[in-house]
């Protein structure tokens, strides 16, 4: 199984007590494969993916990510799975101003290790993948939303990763717009064979996954098939 999140809770502080985020949540998606988390604003959607991207630590449960259960590992190593293993969509795509889109993507490389310059062909191809062909010179600024997300979609791409974890993909873009790009999400699942999380509090685009799980209140329904 590449993404196992197995029997998960987590715990924020809330004054004197404890906030239950996630509570006993169990996940698992394989490669190539959709599966959409739904539920209302407060949730526990994002603070799945934060756990699921290793980001956050669980109070119990276990992570796997293609095989290796995280549980125990340092920071270094978390960081190291994270660069070559997990591909994450945050809600806010935070491109750099200063960029062009194909430089957004190539930072990914730089950060990695290689070569900006190198990593030039594949930004241009993964651009290519996500439609903006035409576009990889521009800034943020000179981009639509919807575009800006595109490139948030395809920077998580660069490095390859079998893990894909995307938080409200759609939030911010009108219908049409949130139709392709969950149309997309489905398409590069499928090309890139990742195991795709796609939280939503939003259902109306979600045709096309393998599976919707909705949680509650930091509890996830049994997953049904779609
Ligand atoms: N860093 C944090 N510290 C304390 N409470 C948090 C933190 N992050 C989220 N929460 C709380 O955990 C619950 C789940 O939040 P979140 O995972 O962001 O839900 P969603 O993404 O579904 O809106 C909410 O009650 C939220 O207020
Ligand atoms: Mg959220």
């Amino acid at each position: 199984m590449t993404l196992d999140l197995n029997d998960v809770t987590l715990t924020y502080p809330d004054g004197d007590h404890r906030l239950t985020a996630l509570d006993r949540v169990s996940l698992r998606v394989d490669r190539g494969s959709l599966a959409a988390v739904v539920g209302p604003s407060g949730s526990g959607k994002s603070s799945l993916l934060a756990v699921a991207a290793t980001l956050i630590t669980p109070d119990s449960g276990t992570v796997g990510i293609d095989g290796t259960v995280t549980t125990g590992m340092s920071r270094r190593e978390l960081t190291a799975l994270r660069r070559t293993k997990i591909g994450i969509v945050f809600q806010q795509p935070n491109l750099v101003a200063s960029l062009t889109a194909a430089e957004q993507l190539q930072v990914m490389a730089q950060i990695d290790g290689r070569s900006p310059g190198g990593a030039r062909p594949r930004a241009m191809e993964l651009l290519d993948a996500v439609g903006l062909a035409g576009q990889a010179d521009r800034r943020p600024h000179q981009l639509s939303g919807g575009q800006r997300q595109r490139v948030n979609i395809a920077r998580a791409l660069m490095n390859d990763p079998t893990v894909l974890l995307i938080d409200e993909p759609t939030s911010a873009l009108d219908h049409e717009r949130g139709a392709a790009v969950l149309g997309l999400i489905t398409e590069l699942t499928h090309r890139n064979a990742t195991a795709t999380v796609l939280v939503t509090h939003d259902r109306t685009h979600l045709t096309a996954v393998d599976r919707i799980a909705e949680v509650h209140d930091g509890r996830l329904t049994t997953p049904v098939p779609n």
